[in-house]
């Protein structure tokens, strides 16, 4: 598929842009060990970067924008890291809630979201109500997300749909999987970036990237700044992507 509208491409003008893009924020320990600070510094860093760069994916036409936030492993972390994260959600999710009525962003959360407290879980679902019926691009936040277990919780529910006899195990196929994910209903996404220069999917969004292109970049998360976003977006438009054809 030619991603290219015109032979000389420059700028993201020039581009088809993907209609999915997912984003691993990583390297916000590592930008604060390098300045001295405590990781909580790096997430607080990150929290602002990922404000900055929803916005701009939202003005140039990004569809949806995954962004990965705290993976099911994250709950090992130290307790003040982990309590630090909290407080950066929970500042966001009111922030969201308190700009609301002049956004177009349509928030979404993916991950077993019933293992935060209370009041986040109560922020998030007047997030989810309050922001569904808009038009915008839509954000899904990873919360508490596992790729594997979102793939085992699929694989829960189509168990039970045989089980109750609905369908028949020879009749289960990947558009069933596909529709028991969290993502159920959005396309797979097109692109997924990775700043920080690690080479590793950590357990992201693994049966939707089945075709996903890939940029790894060496930035850390809270330096990765809209040029960034600019030069993963080029490099995708570049990618001959065949779907395991010729
Ligand atoms: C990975 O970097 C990052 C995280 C586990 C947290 C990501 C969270 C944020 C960027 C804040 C998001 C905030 C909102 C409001 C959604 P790392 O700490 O593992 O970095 P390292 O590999 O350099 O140690």
């Amino acid at each position: 598929m030619a991603l290219f509208k015109k032979k000389e491409v420059n700028s993201i003008e020039d581009i088809i842009l993907p209609e999915h893009v997912g984003i691993i924020m990583d390297g916000n320990g590592r930008w604060a060990k390098k300045r001295g600070l405590p990781r909580s510094a790096g997430h607080s860093a990150g929290a602002n970067n990922f404000r900055k760069i929803i916005r701009y994916c939202s003005d140039i036409g990004i569809k949806y924008l995954t962004m990965y936030a705290f993976s099911t492993e994250n709950w090992r972390r130290p307790e003040d890291e982990v309590s630090a994260l909290m407080k950066l959600f929970k500042q966001y999710l009111e922030e969201a809630l308190r700009d609301f009525k002049d956004d177009s962003i349509k928030l979404r959360f993916i991950g077993d979201t019933t293992a935060f407290r209370e009041d986040i879980q109560e922020l998030m679902k007047e997030a989810v109500e309050g922001s569904k019926d808009r038009d915008g691009m839509v954000l899904n936040l990873a919360m508490n997300y596992g790729g594997r277990d979102e793939i085992v919780r699929a694989a829960k529910v189509i168990s039970e749909r045989v089980l109750k006899g609905e369908i028949s195990p020879e009749e289960i196929n990947e558009q069933m999987i596909s529709d028991s994910i969290y993502t159920a209903g959005q396309p797979d996404p097109d692109l997924i970036i990775r700043p920080s220069g690690e080479y590793r999917t950590s357990n992201f969004l693994l049966w939707q990237s089945a075709y996903s292109e890939y940029v790894i970049m060496d930035k850390l998360w809270p330096d990765f700044s809209k040029d960034d976003m600019n030069f993963a977006l080029l490099e995708y438009a570049k990618r001959n992507r065949r779907f395991g054809g010729v």
